[in-house]
């Protein structure tokens, strides 16, 4: 697509992005096979230490010579060093992920960053947050519906808040959530985005290290196997439901507010890791994972599941005219 903006600004050959994803992109494994395959991979490194972030950044330069993504957290201490090891390392793209606490620190963020010639994305997941982020004079907004893996700042699904960005603000959008082929591309496209994020999907890629019992659940999961969890505590989480997030919903409704927004807090941190690395997924840890779980069946490759997206979106795209006859 060469008159896509997406590809045409990020330098990449399809107009799909892998959602930064904690512990599932956090090395240079998933994100060099995305960025290889056409995409645009999308380091999450913002937790750790920045000097682990750097040799990620190096490993994941020696693995493609293609552009990729950088997540940040601008609410996170270490995000100023963070930004230095961006822009010296000459990383692409920058990612900003949505939080609650996100504006604190944005502008200046954006600034110093497109200074360095450095291409912003950030992701927004109601209307108010994307005409923030289109106030800053980003690239990108990542539209992100309640349907989608991972923390969930709204409760309004994507096929309602895309074309609802899409018409607040002036930058090119980008939809996410609930896409898990390339029908899901096609309709994000038609509802005004430029491209498509996934991340659920690509979870299941072999290049992804999630623990295999993770895999293995997402792929077993149906639609209706997730829940949301941690409404109360601003940071509310889209996860399979197990015996966690089964203790997780019983405090937020027996407990009073301020005892259970601790233990949630408390017993959610490290969850994921116990879940994505350890592969523990029924008593302490969580397999986040979108509703978009009903659909992904499947063990492939990268590259296998890039080829199948876009030819499954450029077919679609190329018969629609025949919808109308
Ligand atoms: C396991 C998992 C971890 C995630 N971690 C992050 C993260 O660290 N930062 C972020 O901005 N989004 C994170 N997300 C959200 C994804 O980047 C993406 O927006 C979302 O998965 C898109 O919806 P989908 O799962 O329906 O494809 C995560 C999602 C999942 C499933």
């Amino acid at each position: 697509m060469t008159n896509n903006i997406v590809c045409e600004k990020l330098g990449i050959k399809y107009p799909i992005i892998q959602g930064p994803m904690a512990f599932i992109s956090s090395d240079e494994r998933l994100v060099t096979a995305v960025s290889n395959a056409g995409g645009l991979g999308v380091l999450a490194v913002a937790f750790g230490p920045v000097e682990r972030a750097i040799q990620i950044i190096r490993k994941t330069k020696a693995g493609t010579d293609k552009p990729f993504g950088v997540a940040i957290m601008p609410f996170i201490p270490t995000t100023p060093q963070l930004l230095d090891a961006i822009i010296g390392e000459k990383v692409p793209v920058a990612y900003i992920s949505t939080h609650p606490r996100l504006f604190d620190n944005v502008p200046g963020f954006v600034e110093r960053l497109k200074g360095a010639g450095v291409t912003v994305m950030a992701k927004a997941c109601a209307v108010s947050e994307a005409i923030t982020f289109d106030k800053l004079g980003i690239d990108f907004i990542v539209a992100k519906g309640y349907d989608g893996g991972g923390h969930v700042y709204s409760l309004t699904g994507s096929l309602v808040l895309i074309p609802q960005v899409v018409d607040a603000v002036s930058t090119p959008v980008i939809g996410a959530s609930g896409i898990g082929d390339g029908r899901g591309i096609a309709a994000a496209l038609m509802l005004g985005a430029k491209g498509a994020e996934i991340g659920s999907r690509f979870i299941l890629a072999n290049e992804s290290p999630a623990h295999e019992n993770f895999k293995k659940a997402i792929i077993e999961a149906k639609e209706t196997d997730t829940v949301i969890t941690g409404l109360c505590t601003g940071e509310a989480c889209r996860q399979l439901k197990n015996k966690l997030s089964e203790r997780l919903l019983k405090m937020e409704k027996e407990l009073p507010e301020e005892e259970a927004i601790k233990e949630i807090m408390t017993i959610s941190m490290g969850s994921l890791f116990k879940g994505a690395v350890e592969g523990e997924i029924q008593d302490q840890g969580a397999v986040l994972v979108g509703q978009v779980s009903g659909l992904l069946n499947k063990r492939q490759s990268v590259q296998e599941i890039m080829d199948e997206l876009v030819s499954e979106y450029t077919e679609l795209l190329r018969n629609a005219p025949k919808l109308l006859e």
